[in-house]
């Protein structure tokens, strides 16, 4: 088993800490590189957009700048864990800008105007196709979930036509924590593409606890946010750009203009299809601590988290069967990512009752309790942890606890 915990910073007292679905822990050498980009800002002002010294891979010999960072970032760190080649990933602000910069493409509604997406989409997914679908005239099939909750592949498979242009799907779903298996995508992807449309995965709880390979999925884009299981914080996401994939976001800007400081009047074409994916100034600031969570990752190895985050959902869905909870998650291992969803009545209590114990689970819906132990948690933590779900099931005294006085209640993203 891996034992990361030394390398993030825990709170005082420490608790058990269930929430890798989530922000999640701080990695130990953020703190170092936000007092690098303060230190960047004050040495260097302006010039630091050019070259600042090399943080993220300070043994490399290569030149980075503020301006270079989102590329720069993205293949060294963010590739590798989707197994992308090089030159096809780059950061984004978060998944509803690169889904906005997507959809802004003419190319991808040349051959049609029909997206699928299901009833489990992210809102940044779901909301976004209905907010443009009338001002793009698109004709939108949303498939439903089935009894059990989950992706219903072979309708997603059945409901691509000629006119399908594209198809958007959740790599790991964020209520249940469904993982679609290659053998499922690579089918809908061949079928999207026979038709001239385009595949496009939301990988947001699958990247950095699932070993991810693009090409295999047969995915055209690939997007996710590194706050997650990724262990980052907010303003980094990423997207991956099938090579030869030609696409010309509208939405794109100056920052991914061809001839940035040429300040020419017309917009020019950038050579580079990802920088297509940039909007007007980066944000630096959140870029000094988007891959530390994921260094650690690479570190370990991601098969090794993978194990091991298997391992610890496993020994929490043993225990939730031995105290009668219902699985909301998937249970075949192959099936699920690095959450775990229990069902069980007044689950706010519970999560509640939990974090005045030193619990820290979520709850939706008063109805579910997702927890996600991860690098940093060992099997005596999940014993512990159900040691109290148990003793609060058979006393029913979680009931009596009030999620509105318990502190930093509510929910989380
Ligand atoms: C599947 C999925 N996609 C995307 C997001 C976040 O989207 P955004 O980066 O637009 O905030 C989340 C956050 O919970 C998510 O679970």
């Amino acid at each position: 088993m891996l034992n990361l915990r030394d390398a993030f910073l825990h709170p005082d007292p420490p608790h058990i800490e269930f929430r890798a679905f989530t922000h999640g822990l701080m990695p130990k050498t953020v703190p170092d590189l936000m007092q690098a980009f303060t230190d960047d800002w004050a040495e260097r002002g302006v010039d630091a957009w050019n070259r600042v010294p090399n943080h993220w891979r300070p043994d490399s010999g290569e030149i980075v700048g503020w301006w270079t960072l989102p590329e720069y970032l993205a293949e060294h760190f963010v590739a590798p864990l989707l197994q992308a080649p090089p030159h096809t990933c780059i950061l984004q602000p978060n998944v509803h800008t690169t889904v906005q910069y997507l959809l802004s493409a003419p190319e991808v509604f040349a051959t049609g105007r029909h997206v699928v997406i299901t009833e489990a989409a992210f809102p940044s997914v779901q909301h976004s196709v209905k907010q443009w679908q009338d001002v793009f005239d698109l004709s939108l099939t949303v498939i439903p979930l089935t009894d059990a909750g989950f992706i219903d592949h072979a309708a997603v498979q059945e409901a691509i036509t000629p006119e399908t242009a594209l198809v958007v799907l959740s790599h790991v779903g964020f209520t249940t924590g469904e993982l679609l298996p290659t053998d499922v995508l690579r089918p809908i992807a061949d079928a999207v593409h026979a038709q001239g449309g385009l595949f496009v995965m939301d990988g947001y709880h699958s990247v950095g606890s699932v070993p991810v390979d693009v090409q295999a999925i047969g995915a055209d884009l690939y997007m996710g946010g590194l706050l997650k299981e990724a262990c980052g914080s907010s303003g980094n996401a990423f997207v991956y750009i099938r090579k030869g994939l030609d696409l010309t976001p509208r939405m794109t800007g100056w920052f991914g203009d061809d001839d940035p400081f040429g300040f020419q009047p017309e917009p020019g074409v950038h050579p580079d299809v990802r920088r297509r994916f940039m909007g007007g100034t980066t944000a630096v600031a959140s870029m000094y601590h988007a891959v530390e969570g994921v260094r650690i990752l690479h570190e370990a190895g991601i098969a090794n988290v993978r194990q091991h985050s298997l391992a610890l959902t496993a020994q929490c869905i043993a225990r939730a069967d031995d105290a009668g909870m219902a699985l909301r998650s998937p249970r075949p291992a192959e099936r699920r990512g690095a959450m775990v969803i229990l069902e069980v009545e007044a689950a706010d209590r519970l999560c509640a009752y939990l974090k005045e114990r030193g619990v820290y689970t979520d709850s939706r819906q008063q109805r579910y309790l997702r927890m996600a132990p991860f690098v940093w948690n060992t099997p005596e933590e999940v014993d512990r942890a159900f040691d109290i779900i148990a003793e609060a099931l058979a006393s029913g005294a979680y009931h009596n606890t009030r999620p509105e006085t318990t502190a930093a209640a509510g929910p989380v993203t």
